[in-house]
């Protein structure tokens, strides 16, 4: 069995974790909306048409911003299509996804849906097939008081009070080839620049996110960056980071360690942002928004099949298994270790479109694999990130010579006075042995819970049929003596070991 030892010491902080690193992103894409979030014939249907079934899964993930309605779904919208009597509404096509679009959801249904489930919006407009003029209309319908043609079309539709939706990204993945609308670097480094400064003119309250690379791999990647920060840093807050992995060649080492490609990724965006910074003798230190990030390829082959033109197919519904919930609890610490200039992140995306939520039409809905190391990160993964040292024997894989066979994260909560350690054992063959040295450990400090996320299958999933197949139990053997941690993390596994002086509600699931 290997061994490997953490030092935390709860005053060497990263930084206070941004709450909104637990986004997640709802798009216009199969059934992500229409009976996902939405569907009005459904039994746990609200007086809006939401699944209540569903709001009661996503309220549990403590998701504080929800970022709308696109994508690739955004470049060809227009938001007008989506306000006002459901039926004068037109119906349209999506260039994007080749689907119909019947626009019977819209604006004013999410920024409500998303005020039930206790979050705000992280709005994006269409600087693809539209630019200034669109994006400061919509603007001033969603936030302009009254007295104007579009707030008081708004205040006709229902929304009485503004919306006040404060974030707003400046397009999507503009630099890619895919996108309806697709750009120069230069172009949309222009655009962003244009589009930023007429919104804040319509409110100066608003923050920006400038679209950054669609991913590491794009062969335009920080040159990108550079040109469009040349044209507008001072004009926004953001820069955007996309990035999506798979196990297409079922080759297990080389797909856990792709979180080490998140942080070369994180990292080389915040080198170009702070030489753009130095270029602009700027004051002001852009941050990382961080707006769509999971693991993407199960159902690649079969999206291929699906026959143009219907009406909210069911689109890239990836079945998640163990292995797909230890990337992404690796993904997830990726955001954490960088807390200090990562302030947004959103899981990609929300329910059944590669999602930790599925439901059936209909039906039932539940909880896929990757749902538990996101509830895990969202509720005890607050406060402020810790810098830990970590010693782990490595392996090499296909794309990294040293792959440290542990990967783990801790966070303190001074409110909670807890300390929570996320870690993932990447070992395929045997558990590994913990060795935590914790440095200032408060008196009557101790194990609160040890949850593990197992399976003796790592291919594991959950589904309509069998939908607990893969869920956590908090039987891990952590034991806290003196000053010193120990526990065994099983072969492919996610742990939480939680730190505190008080027993925490323990929690079935949990
Ligand atoms: O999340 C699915 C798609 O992935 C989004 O629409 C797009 O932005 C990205 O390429």
């Amino acid at each position: 069995m290997h061994k490997a030892r953490i030092v935390i010491d709860p005053d060497f902080h990263i930084g206070a974790i941004d709450p909104r690193i637990y986004g997640a992103f709802v798009e216009h894409l199969g059934r992500c909306v229409y009976t996902g979030i939405y569907e009005p014939d459904h039994p746990t249907a609200d007086d809006m048409g939401f699944r209540q079934d569903v709001m009661d899964l996503v309220r549990e993930l403590q998701i504080p911003i929800f970022r709308y309605p696109g994508g690739n779904f955004v470049s060809g919208y227009n938001w007008e299509d989506g306000v006002g009597p459901k039926n004068k509404r037109p119906r349209r096509l999506d260039l994007a996804w080749k689907v119909v679009e019947t626009n019977e959801f819209g604006t004013n249904e999410f920024v409500e849906w998303a005020r039930r489930v206790g979050g705000e919006v992280l709005m994006t407009v269409n600087l693809g097939t539209r630019g200034i003029d669109a994006a400061r209309q919509y603007l001033e319908y969603c936030n302009h008081p009254g007295g104007t043609a579009l707030s008081d079309l708004r205040r006709s539709h229902g929304a009485k009070n503004p919306h006040n939706i404060k974030y707003w990204c400046l397009g999507n993945e503009m630099d890619g080839p895919w996108q309806v609308g697709h750009k120069t670097a230069e172009q949309y480094g222009r655009l962003a620049r244009e589009t930023a400064q007429a919104m804040r003119w319509v409110d100066p309250t608003c923050e920006f996110v400038a679209c950054g690379s669609s991913y590491r791999a794009m062969p335009t990647f920080a040159a990108w960056e550079d040109t469009v920060l040349s044209h507008c840093y001072d004009f926004v807050e953001y820069i955007s980071l996309h990035t999506y992995y798979g196990n297409q060649t079922n080759d297990l080492g080389t797909f856990l360690g792709r979180s080490l490609d998140m942080d070369l990724f994180i990292k080389s965006v915040i080198a170009t942002c702070d030489h753009a910074k130095a270029r602009a003798r700027a004051k002001k230190t852009l941050n990382l928004c961080f707006d769509e990030w999971n693991v993407w390829y199960h159902s690649m082959e079969a999206d291929k099949k699906i026959p143009l033109w219907e009406i909210a197919p069911g689109q890239l519904e990836d079945v998640y298994n163990l292995e797909d919930a230890l990337l992404v609890g690796s993904m997830l610490m990726s955001l954490q270790r960088h807390a200090d200039r990562v302030k947004i992140g959103c899981i990609a995306q929300l329910c059944n479109v590669i999602a930790p939520i599925m439901t059936q039409v209909g039906g039932k809905a539940w909880r896929q694999t990757i749902f538990y190391p996101f509830y895990h990160a969202s509720r005890f993964g607050r406060g402020v990130a810790l810098n830990i040292e970590i010693c782990s024997p490595k392996y090499p894989n296909k794309e990294f010579d040293e792959v440290p066979f542990l990967d783990a994260m801790a966070t303190h909560d001074p409110e909670k006075e807890t300390i929570s350690i996320f870690c993932v054992n990447r070992d395929q063959h045997d558990a590994l042995q913990l060795e935590v040295e914790l440095h200032g450990v408060p008196d009557g400090c101790r194990v609160l819970e040890h949850i593990v996320l197992e399976s003796k299958d790592s291919k594991a999933t959950n589904t309509a049929e069998n939908p607990e197949r893969v869920k956590p139990h908090n039987r891990g053997n952590a034991k806290l003596a003196k000053t010193k941690v120990t526990a065994q993390l099983p072969r492919l596994s996610w742990n939480v070991i939680r730190l505190g002086k008080q027993a925490a509600p323990t929690k079935k699931r949990d």
